[in-house]
């Protein structure tokens, strides 16, 4: 396994494999790297002859009062992970190698990024499905792998990818939780004991839901204000929402007439989490 820091090491890396006839399975991660994102790299090393991962901490996704600079970093750690799970190379650029001081072209999306997390985070999708772009032009992979975790951006990204034209499949991946039911991620780190054991309001309330769902309920109001009332038990919790949207389009529905997604987001603390379950 290489690691390298620029596009033109990625681009001659990835032609050389072309030339041999290769496919090429691709996971864009922001490090610190944990078992949901080794389950993306497995996932590629199974389907694809090679596997890229990228490293990077995209600043242009993270607004003024977020934590870009408190984002954990860890490269050693995080190459010690591709390695194990059969990636064969990391590109892991500077800021400055993606983005130059004459950067001005944007990749933007309606409709899906004003609701949910695009009420709270509203420049976010642009830096994702812009660095997300650039990093598939670099790369010009065959497959993508996103997690269901992220289940927003990775509608997101899936419209981004027909609406542009991208001839890139992307491969959608279930939430890998910790043993108690919290869905991993880098920023469980910021959490402290208390935090930590109060942050299982969270799948706890998505079982609230899942219940409701499997019960026959069809209301999606009903579902939740029983989820809203559930979270209102854990003292450390503050709401940012619980909603239940179409799963293409991230509108809110009322009834649960079609594929949707019932996602939310809480603050434990001054940690915003998120969690969310598919209804088919
Ligand atoms: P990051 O938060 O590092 O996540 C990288 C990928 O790992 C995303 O597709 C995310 O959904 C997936 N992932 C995270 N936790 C997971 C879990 N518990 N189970 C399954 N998959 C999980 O998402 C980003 O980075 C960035 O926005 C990025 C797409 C890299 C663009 O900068």
């Amino acid at each position: 396994m290489k690691l390298v820091k620029t596009k033109q090491e990625v681009r001659d890396i990835v032609k050389e494999w072309r030339k041999q006839g290769l496919t090429v399975g691709f996971v864009p991660t922001m490090g610190y790297l944990h078992e949901g994102h080794a389950s993306l790299i497995d996932a590629s090393s199974k389907n694809n002859d090679r596997t890229v991962v990228s490293i990077f901490v995209n600043p242009m996704q993270f607004s003024p009062n977020e934590d870009l600079e408190s984002y954990p970093r860890d490269i050693v750690h995080d190459s010690k992970v591709c390695e194990e799970h059969g990636a064969d190379l990391i590109f892991n650029p500077e800021p400055e190698e993606m983005y130059n001081d004459m950067f001005c072209s944007y990749v933007d999306m309606d409709v899906l990024t004003k609701e949910l997390c695009g009420l709270s985070r509203p420049i976010h999708f642009r830096g994702v499905c812009t660095v997300v772009s650039k990093l598939f032009n670099i790369v010009k992979p065959d497959n993508a792998y996103f997690g269901q975790k992220d289940a927003q951006q990775l509608a997101v990204i899936k419209r981004m990818v027909e609406d542009l034209d991208m001839d890139i499949k992307i491969n959608g991946c279930p939430i890998v939780r910790e043993a108690d039911g919290l869905a991993k991620s880098s920023r469980n780190t910021y959490l402290s004991p208390e935090e930590r054991q109060a942050a299982l309001i969270l799948s706890k309330t998505i079982a609230v839901g899942r219940e409701l769902v499997k019960n026959g309920e069809k209301d999606a109001k009903k579902i939740v204000s029983q989820m809203i009332k559930n979270i209102e038990t854990e003292p450390l919790a503050r709401i940012d929402y619980v909603k239940i949207v179409d799963a293409l389009t991230m509108q809110q529905i009322d009834n649960l007439d079609r594929p949707a997604l019932c996602a939310m987001a809480v603050y434990i603390g001054k940690t915003r989490l998120i969690d969310n379950f598919e209804v088919v």
